[in-house]
C-alpha cells in the first residue's frame, strides 16, 4: 500500500470507524455469535461465507479469500485507490488528514502533551480534594452519597476558588500557557493574560477507554448556574464523542451484554457505586451516532435511562431513531415523575433500578406512549400527526419482518387501516440504492504450521504477549515467511510503543498477508492471561524445537558431505557445531 499518510494518522481513522457499520451500509450483515455474516459480495455464492469481525475490525471471505480492513473494504467494494479510502473514511471519522508530513508531526506532538497536561490537572484536581480547603467540596460529594472509593476510582477532584491556582502548578512544572489555553484549561483575559477556567467546582476527568483524560465537566456545590462548566472542544476532547464511564464500564457491558444509557455524571456514580456497573453518561442532550456506535463495539442492545422531564423524554425520543439507524436493540425506562436515576437509586436501591431495567419499555410502545399523552387522537388531525410521527421512525427499521410487525400493531393501536398505514409509509420512503458487487474470485491455498499460526493470534490478541516472545525468538525463528514478516512488524510497532490490532497491522503489510490475519487460530474466549502465556510459551518452545530439528538436519547432511570428501577440517567444525546445539536443547 502506498505511504503518503503518517501511519498513527491511518490508525487513528481505523480506530475510529467501525468495519460493520460500513460494511452494513453496502450489504445487509447477520449476527452470528460475535460475528457478522453475509453472502460475499466479491464473488457468486447462495450460502455466505463472508464474515466480519467487530472484534478485530476486519471482513474475511471463506468462500474466495478476499480480506482486509475497512480501507480494503472500500477499495475493492467502491474500486477506490487507497488514498481515497483514506479521506472518505477520514472525513466519516471527523480526522483531520494533513497537507504535509511536517503539519502532522507537529499535530500529533500537540495530541501527546495535551494528554499529558490533562492528566496532570486530573492529578492536581484529585489531590486539591484531600485539602483543608476542599472541605466543603468533600461534604458535598459525600452528602450526594458518594463513596471515598468511588472518588478515587472515577479520580474526581476540586478545583480552588481562586482564578490562578492551576495556572501556577502547571507553570511550575514548565508547561507553557499556550498548551494550557489549547487544553482548554484557561482563558483569555480581554486585557491579556489568563485565568483558570474551573473555579470552585467539583471536576469528573472524563476518560476514554484507553484512559486518557479527554477533558473535564465541572459542577458547582450549591444552586448557581451554569450548573456544569465543561472543556472547550480541543484537539483532543469532542462533545458528543465519548461517554462518560465507558473505560470503567465496558467489561460489565460485554458481560451483560447490554447498557444502560444515562444522561449525567451524577446518574452514572450512584447505580454504578451500587453495583450497577454496566452503564454510561451521555453527558446531555440526546446521544450522537458516534457514541452509538463506540457502544455497539461492546453490545448491541441499549438500555435508556433518562431524566423523566420533558427535556429527557425529548432527549430519548432523538436517540430512539439514531439506535434504529445504528441496528441497535433499545428499550427505554420511563422513572416516576420527577426522578433520575440518581435520585431513583437512593429511594428504590439498585434492586429497584434493575427492575425498571429489566421491565423496559419497547421503543414503539415508548415512542406511541409519548405521543399519545401529547396529541389527542381523537381528533382526526391529531391522528395523522402521530402515524407521520410513528412511520418516520417505523421507516428507519431495517429489518423488512419487523417493519410489518410495527404497522400491524400501529394499525391496531390507533385503529387505522393497514394498508393506509402501507400507503403512507411507501409515499415517505425513499429507496436505498446498492451498488452493484464486483466478481473476483480467488482462492490461495495455505499450509502454515498451527503453532506458528496460534502464537501468531495469541500475540495479536493479548499484546503484553509480544513482548514477551520479542524476548525469547526472532521473526526468523517461524518458518512461513508471511508469518515472520508480520511478526516482525508486531515487534516493530511494540518497539514504538503502539499497538498491535489487526485491523493496524493491515496497514504496515502487504496485500497478501492481510488473509492470514484473518485465518487466526481459534482461541476460546474468557482465558486467563497466565492461560495465555502457558499457551504462547508452549508455542514458543515448540517453535524453537522445530528450528533446532531443521538445523540439525541440515547439519547431517552436511557432515555427510564432509565425510564423502574427506575434509577433515570442515568435518569436525561441524561436529562442533553439532554438539554445541545439543547442549543448548
Ligand atoms: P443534569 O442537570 O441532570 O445533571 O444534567 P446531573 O449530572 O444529573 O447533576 P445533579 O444530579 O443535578 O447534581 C445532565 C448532564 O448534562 C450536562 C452534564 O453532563 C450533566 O451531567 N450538563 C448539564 C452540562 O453540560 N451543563 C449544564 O449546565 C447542565
Ligand atoms: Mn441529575
Amino acid at each position: 500500500m502506498p505511504k503518503l499518510i503518517p501511519d498513527n494518522i491511518l490508525d487513528d481513522v481505523l480506530s475510529r470507524i467501525d468495519i460493520v457499520e460500513l460494511i452494513s451500509g453496502y450489504i445487509p450483515l447477520k449476527r452470528t455469535g460475535r460475528n457478522f455474516k453475509a453472502c460475499c459480495p466479491f464473488h457468486h455464492e447462495k450460502t455466505p461465507s463472508f464474515v466480519v469481525s467487530p472484534d478485530r475490525q476486519i471482513y474475511n471471505c471463506f468462500g474466495c479469500g478476499e480480506s482486509g480492513n475497512a480501507f480494503k473494504f472500500l477499495m475493492r467494494y467502491e474500486q477506490m485507490d487507497f488514498p481515497e479510502a483514506v479521506e472518505v473514511l477520514a472525513r466519516k471519522a471527523g480526522v483531520v488528514l494533513p497537507l504535509n508530513n511536517s503539519a502532522d508531526n507537529k499535530t500529533q506532538g500537540v495530541i501527546t502533551q495535551l494528554f499529558k497536561i490533562n492528566e496532570m490537572a486530573a492529578q492536581f484536581y484529585s489531590d486539591n480534594l484531600q485539602s483543608r480547603d476542599a472541605a466543603g467540596a468533600k461534604d458535598y460529594l459525600l452528602s450526594r452519597g458518594i463513596s471515598w472509593d468511588v472518588i478515587k476510582e472515577l479520580k474526581i477532584g476540586f478545583a480552588f476558588d481562586k482564578w490562578d491556582s492551576l495556572i501556577n502548578f502547571l507553570r511550575a512544572k514548565g508547561v507553557d500557557l499556550n498548551l494550557m489555553d489549547e487544553a482548554g484549561l484557561i482563558v483569555a483575559k480581554d486585557g491579556g493574560g489568563y485565568y483558570d477556567r474551573f473555579r470552585n467546582r467539583i471536576v469528573f476527568p472524563i476518560l476514554d477507554v484507553k484512559g486518557r483524560v479527554l477533558g473535564f465537566g465541572c459542577r458547582v456545590l450549591d444552586n448557581s448556574l451554569p450548573k456544569y462548566i465543561n472543556s472547550p472542544e480541543t484537539l483532543v476532547y469532542t462533545k458528543g464523542k465519548n461517554l462518560y464511564g465507558l473505560n470503567l464500564a465496558r467489561e460489565a457491558i460485554r458481560e451483560n451484554d447490554f447498557v444502560s444509557v444515562v444522561e449525567g455524571y451524577m446518574d452514572f456514580i450512584l447505580p454504578f457505586q451500587s453495583g450497577f456497573k454496566n452503564i454510561v453518561a451521555s453527558q446531555g442532550t440526546a446521544l450522537t451516532a458516534e457514541q452509538v456506535r463506540l457502544l455497539k463495539r461492546y453490545t448491541n442492545n441499549v438500555i435508556m435511562i433518562y431524566d423523566s422531564d420533558s427535556a429527557g423524554e425529548l432527549a430519548t425520543l432523538r436517540s430512539l431513531d439514531i439506535f434504529i439507524e445504528e441496528e441497535v436493540n433499545v428499550r427505554v425506562v420511563s422513572l416516576p415523575k420527577g426522578f433520575d436515576p440518581d435520585l431513583f437509586v437512593r429511594k428504590a436501591g439498585v434492586e429497584g433500578l434493575r427492575k425498571e431495567a429489566n421491565a423496559a419499555c419497547d421503543l414503539f410502545d415508548y415512542k406511541l406512549k409519548v405521543l399519545s399523552s401529547r396529541y389527542d387522537i381523537k381528533d382526526a388531525h391529531n391522528k395523522v400527526k402521530v402515524c407521520a410521527l410513528m412511520l418516520e421512525t417505523i421507516n428507519k427499521i431495517k429489518n423488512a419482518i419487523l417493519r410489518a410487525e410495527y404497522l400491524k400493531k400501529l394499525s391496531l393501536k390507533l385503529d387505522v387501516k393497514e394498508e393506509a398505514l402501507l400507503e403512507e409509509s411507501k409515499r415517505s420512503k425513499s429507496p436505498r440504492v446498492i451498488p452493484p458487487a464486483q466478481v473476483i474470485p480467488k482462492k490461495k491455498p495455505l499450509n502454515i504450521s498451527p503453532t506458528e499460526k496460534l502464537l501468531m493470534s495469541l500475540m495479536l490478541e493479548e499484546n503484553s504477549l509480544i513482548s514477551r516472545m520479542r524476548d525469547n525468538l526472532s521473526p526468523n525463528d517461524f518458518k512461513d515467511e508471511r508469518i515472520c514478516r508480520i511478526v516482525s512488524v508486531m515487534f516493530n510497532l511494540v518497539e514504538q510503543g503502539r499497538e498491535v490490532k489487526p485491523q493496524i497491522l493491515m496497514n504496515h503489510l502487504e496485500e497478501d498477508m492481510s488473509s492470514l490475519i484473518c485465518e487466526q487460530e481459534f482461541i476460546p474466549e474468557g482465558l486467563s492471561i497466565e492461560h495465555k502465556e502457558r499457551m504462547a510459551d508452549d508455542c514458543l518452545k515448540r517453535i524453537k524445537d522445530e528450528r533446532l530439528k531443521v538445523i540439525r538436519q541440515r547439519l547431517h547432511e552436511e557432515i555427510k558431505v564432509a565425510q564423502n570428501a574427506g575434509d577433515e577440517a570442515r568435518l569436525n567444525s561441524l561436529i562442533e557445531e553439532f554438539h554445541s546445539l545439543i547442549k543448548k536443547r
